[in-house]
């Protein structure tokens, strides 16, 4: 099977109407758009696909932004597209994020608090399929 990556559009990517934007510097890429749809996240969703980061400082407000809006679930098939997208990305923090990447041309950080990095990728193709399951039912 070709790899297969989970990517959100986080609420403040669908709030600044930057959905489009993102999902198109993928495309570009040459990755395939498999499945796409618009949602409301929920707490339990949250906790699933966030469990890693249970107990840390940033998790609850992490849960909070991420309930705040909208968000958008797409599928993205490829070689090596897990790896691909987190290039295409950036790292997780806008300010230090390299210029040429989504979260270093657009993202956002707020001082001490969330980062609100318009996008989540998935890091491994383990976690994509654990992720899909997730937001796929
Ligand atoms: P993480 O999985 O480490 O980053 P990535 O999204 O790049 O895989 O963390 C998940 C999200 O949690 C990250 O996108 C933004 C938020 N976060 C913070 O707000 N502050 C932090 O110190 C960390 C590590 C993450
Ligand atoms: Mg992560």
């Amino acid at each position: 099977m070709t790899e297969r990556s989970l990517i959100l559009v986080k609420p403040d990517g669908v709030e600044r109407g930057l959905t489009g934007e993102v999902l198109a510097r993928i495309e570009r890429k040459g990755y395939q758009l498999v499945e796409l749809k618009k949602l409301q996240a929920t707490e339990e969703i949250l906790q699933e696909h966030y469990a890693e980061h249970q107990g840390k400082p940033f998790f609850q407000p992490l849960v909070d932004f991420m309930l705040s809006g909208p968000v958008v679930a797409a599928i993205f098939e490829g070689d090596r597209v897990v790896e691909g997208i987190r290039s295409i990305m950036g790292p997780s923090e806008p300010t230090v994020a390299p210029a040429g990447t989504i979260r270093g041309d657009l993202g956002r950080s707020w001082g001490a608090g969330v980062q609100k990095n318009l996008v989540h990728g998935s890091d491994s193709a383990e976690s994509a399929e654990r992720e899909i399951a997730i937001w796929f039912k």
